[in-house]
């Protein structure tokens, strides 16, 4: 396997020969570039035309992979952990040195202590860790979360009547209830989602910002240790399976980058379902349909993640027609496999209330946490609908960008207007508790200034976000 330094500017180019991209008089389709992006489920349908379920691609740092888009196989590959790794040691390309730590796709190639780096007892000792304290939370308690920040977050706009739901109430969500959970003071929350979504941003800041995660999370496992509470830190420090301080770190902002994203995205494309498809909105206000069972909809439609990576193959073996060589990379088309036609003959056949979908993975590295994005999407749209009844969108005929990376598709902005409720009762405001920085008396809650910068070697989430969002 070889990476090919061709910079060729069409998105197809013809890989060299060996490399698991060559497929005899067929020319791999670049995933990134100038040319990506417009409509990736075209794309996606164009390639399974072409190749099958399983097509050659190219991916940032001009790298050959496979992306496989039948349902079926990317169960086969999730749930076959024998014949597909997690691991990046097992990559042909790392192995003959070909993924310096210059190239886009280092932060994969770079192993890291984290359960979704890992195989086998190794996996399963970290894993059964995040997945027991995960499933220590009751659920009831995070809807509590989310409702107090919704409201939060909502009276923060409420009263202009205008809103952009994306930056101002999707992306903010999922992690100020997430730093609850992993145990951060409440104070903590607002400037954890700005560092967080700055090195998500994979900018010029993301560094520090990441740099700043890592301290706050250090800092908070000191303090655990010595005063254990009912939190996520708290269960990962004491779990039998013995995490060291490092990987208890590292899990637990494994948690709050990896599910932010994706919940936040989530909520977003529920959203624009609500306010966009009469029909489905109507089913909700009707009772027809839960927001519960809509958003499996949603998932099946527009996953969160529309490519994961990655697993790499451990031997010679033959996927959906094509054959795969040891080492190769194997991409996962969550967003075609579920639209794959062997079983989805109808794509407006209602999925609503199917939990069937590739949303979550599969298999050994499933998303453990899957409930609980779901009921933070479910909670605060839930919450949302409530105070702002009669929202809709700001301008129907405005264009609705989508910022298209190789692995997800991001909505910019969803503008809407509402009729401004009325000031929140005494009774909703004595609910909030007395030590938040956006108290009911106190101004406007916002993201509080990061502190100074500080030096800070790897920055690893930084450059990995940052390579899923550069497209060239
Ligand atoms: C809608 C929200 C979410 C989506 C769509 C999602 C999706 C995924 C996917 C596709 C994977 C990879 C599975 C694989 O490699 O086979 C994953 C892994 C993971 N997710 Fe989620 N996730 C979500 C929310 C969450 C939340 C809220 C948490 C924690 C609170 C979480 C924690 C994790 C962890 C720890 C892993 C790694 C598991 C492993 O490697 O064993 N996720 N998620």
């Amino acid at each position: 396997m070889t990476t090919t330094s061709d910079q060729a500017s069409s998105p197809a180019v013809m890989p060299p020969p060996g490399c698991p991209a060559h497929v005899p008089g067929a020319a791999a389709t670049r995933l990134y570039g100038p040319d990506f992006g417009a409509d990736s489920k075209l794309l996606y349908e164009r390639l399974r035309d072409q190749h099958g379920p399983v097509a050659p691609v190219i991916v940032p740092g001009e790298t050959p992979a496979w992306l496989v888009l039948g349902y079926q196989e990317i169960r086969k590959v999730l749930t076959t952990p024998s014949k597909f790794a997690s691991n990046p040691r097992n990559w042909g390309a790392v192995q003959d040195g070909q993924v310096g730590a210059d190239h886009p796709l280092a932060p994969l190639a770079m192993y890291q202590p984290m359960c979704n780096f890992e195989d086998g007892t190794a996996h399963l000792r970290l894993r059964s860790a995040v997945r027991d304290s995960l499933e220590g939370l009751e659920l009831r308690g995070v809807r509590r979360y989310v409702e107090r920040y919704s409201r939060r977050l909502i009276e923060r706009f409420g009263s202009s009547g205008r809103a952009d739901l994306v930056s101002q109430f999707a992306e903010q969500l999922p992690m100020l209830v997430l730093t609850q959970l992993v145990g951060m003071p409440e104070e903590e929350g607002p400037r954890l989602v700005e560092a967080c979504r700055d090195l998500m941003k994979g900018t010029a800041t993301a560094v520090t910002s990441n740099e700043y995660v890592l301290n706050a999370l250090t800092a908070l496992v000191a303090q655990k240790k010595a005063q254990p509470g009912k939190d996520l830190a708290s269960t990962l420090l004491a779990h039998e399976s013995g995490l060291t301080d490092q990987e208890v770190v590292e899990h637990l902002r494994l948690i709050l980058v990896g599910a932010n994203e994706t919940t936040s995205n989530l909520i977003t494309d529920m959203l624009e379902v609500v306010l966009t498809e009469p029909r489905s909105a109507a089913q909700l206000r009707g009772g027809q349909m839960t927001l519960f069972e809509a958003l499996d909809q949603v998932l099946w439609n527009t996953p969160p993640l529309a490519v994961l990576p990655a697993r790499y193959a451990l031997h010679d073996t033959e996927l959906g027609d094509q054959m795969i060589r040891s080492g190769d990379m194997v991409l996962l088309g969550l967003a075609a496999g579920n639209a794959d036609p062997a079983i989805r003959p109808d794509l407006s056949t209602s999925m609503a209330g199917n939990r069937a979908h590739l949303a979550f993975g599969a298999g050994p590295h499933g998303c453990p946490g899957g409930d609980i994005g779901r009921s933070i999407a479910e909670t605060g749209i839930d919450e949302l609908l409530r105070i702002l009844p009669d929202m809709s969108l700001a301008d129907e005929a405005a264009p609705r960008p989508r910022t298209p990376t190789w692995t997800s598709s991001h909505l910019e902005k969803l503008p809407v207007r509402f009729t401004a409720p009325k000031p929140a009762s005494q009774a909703a405001r004595e609910e909030l508790p007395s030590t938040a920085p956006d108290d009911a008396d106190a101004p406007a809650p916002g993201p509080g200034p990061l502190p100074e910068p500080v030096p800070y070697s790897s920055s690893w989430w930084g450059r990995l976000i940052g390579a899923f969002r550069r497209d060239h």
